[in-house]
């Protein structure tokens, strides 16, 4: 009895675990179903409401103060960010607020689920992240990038493939065959057999950053600025490894937090 017991309760916690990893790293739910604050597909207001991630969330978002993202994100705000790279940059005719916004459209989860002062940090550490893994908008293909596959074999549901590398693209540099494989998924576009098109499509592009901020750094939003570098790049760059890149991306998050008039909240460093 007591053994069974044990049984079960293993089960148990080993298909909560089994649940809670694939569908985190992947909440491509079928149309017509949203991503709920906890990385399930389903509908009603579990699902659909509050911290509701993508897919047909409630459009208010469920929550109280959240923002609209559009007038958060302004043209200014943005050519604030881009104006600053050369005219002979990559990303310059790439990048725009309209394919952020046209992107945005399939997360609407994004910048809610918290008061609007705690929208407008999200928006500021996305933005944050944004200008320094792109250089303000400059790169699209990370520099130096095509010297390596980044394609980790051990991932068999993401197989890669001959001849494509899975070097960072997109505004978030998105990287790994088993980051293209999920958000390829869940957006809709080969990822496997087309990594390329991370760079050529400015739609496609958004939405894999926000499809990963979504899966990855959303739900530490609340934990303050630090926690999303660390979702981001905490291996390499925090606890003390890489101060200056850390130094960087708090100093864009300060700067568009005030441009937002909102403070930085706490724990910013990591
Ligand atoms: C959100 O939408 C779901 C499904 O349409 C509905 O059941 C629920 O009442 C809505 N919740 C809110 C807070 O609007
Ligand atoms: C803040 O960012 C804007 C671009 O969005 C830039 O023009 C400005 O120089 C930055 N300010 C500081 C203090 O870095
Ligand atoms: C950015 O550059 C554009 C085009 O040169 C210019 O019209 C705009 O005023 C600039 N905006 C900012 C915020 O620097
Ligand atoms: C591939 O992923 C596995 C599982 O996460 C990990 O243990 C291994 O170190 C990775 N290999 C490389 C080359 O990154
Ligand atoms: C939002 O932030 C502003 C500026 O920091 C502050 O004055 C205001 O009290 C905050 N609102 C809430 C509800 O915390």
């Amino acid at each position: 009895m007591a053994v069974k017991l044990l049984t079960i309760l293993l089960v148990g916690v080993l298909l909560a675990a089994l649940q809670g990893s694939t569908v985190a790293q992947n909440c491509g739910c079928p149309s017509g179903l949203c991503c709920s604050k906890f990385g399930y597909c389903g509908t009603g207001n579990a699902y659909c409401g509050e911290g509701c991630q993508a897919g047909p969330c409630n459009s208010s978002g469920g929550s109280s103060g959240g923002v609209s993202v559009a007038d958060v994100v302004t043209q200014a705000f943005f050519d604030g960010i881009i104006n600053q790279t050369a005219g002979n940059c990559e990303g310059k005719p790439f990048y725009t607020r309209a394919a952020f916004l046209s992107a945005l459209n399939s997360y609407p989860g994004f910048g809610k689920g918290g008061s609007a002062n705690q929208s407008k940090r999200e928006i500021a550490a996305f933005f944050a992240h944004v200008t320094h893994e792109t250089g303000h908008f400059c790169y699209i293909n990370e520099m130096g990038g095509a010297s390596k596959n980044y394609c980790n074999s051990s991932y068999t549901q993401y197989p890669c493939v001959a001849g494509q590398k899975y070097y960072g693209r997109g505004p978030l540099q998105l990287t790994w065959n088993y980051n293209y494989g999920p958000a390829g998924r869940s957006i809709g576009f080969n990822s496997l057999s087309n990594p390329g098109i991370v760079a050529t499509n400015p739609d496609i592009s958004f939405k894999t950053a926000l499809w990963f901020w979504m899966n990855s750094v959303h739900s530490v939003i609340n934990q303050g600025f630090g926690a999303t570098i660390r979702a981001i790049n905490g291996a390499a760059e925090c606890n003390g490894r890489k101060p200056s890149e850390v130094n960087a991306r708090v100093q864009y998050y300060k700067n568009y937090t005030s441009q937002f008039g909102v403070s930085p909240g706490d724990n910013v460093t990591c």
